[in-house]
């Protein structure tokens, strides 16, 4: 399995319930290392342009909206199989469907307010971890 690097968000309602440690626990008991985190908070127009992908879809203003409503912590993961793991620890993106155990159906109480984002591809990862970091942020820990 390939080392890969991914992107992770801890979303405004997280924060504000004070799990970071617990998420940062998650991801570094299953293999995942931080190797760049940054505290911000957004802008509606900057959390548009992250999630520019989504801008056609009728969720879209409620997203933007919800992601600039307070502070975010953003983490750049790095391990083998780094996006796909970070996915399952997250769990699915409507917490009435996520696995037991997993951060959002822990942490999550709707799917707008779903605790984390991260990543759905290597490709992604790489515009994602762009968007918030640059190359003298990322330390590997490889
Ligand atoms: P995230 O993984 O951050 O990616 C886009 C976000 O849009 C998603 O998590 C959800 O919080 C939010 N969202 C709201 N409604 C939907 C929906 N119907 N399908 C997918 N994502 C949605």
């Amino acid at each position: 399995m390939a080392v890969q690097r991914t992107l992770s968000i801890i979303k405004p309602d997280a924060i504000a319930k004070n799990v970071i440690g617990d998420i940062i626990r998650r991801f570094e008991e299953n293999g995942l290392a931080v190797i760049a985190t940054r505290m911000t908070q957004l802008s509606d127009e900057q959390a548009g342009r992250f999630y520019a992908v989504h801008r056609d879809r009728p969720f879209y203003k409620d997203l933007c909206a919800f992601m600039s409503s307070g502070p975010i912590l953003a983490t750049v993961l790095e391990g083998k199989n780094a996006v796909a793991l970070n996915r399952q620890l997250m769990g699915a993106t409507n917490p009435k469907e996520a696995e037991t155990g997993t951060i959002r159906a822990d942490h999550a109480d709707s799917i707008d307010a779903n605790a984390v984002h991260g990543s759905d591809s290597e490709e992604n990862a790489a515009i994602e971890i762009a968007f918030f970091f640059g190359d003298l942020d990322l330390n590997s820990r490889q």
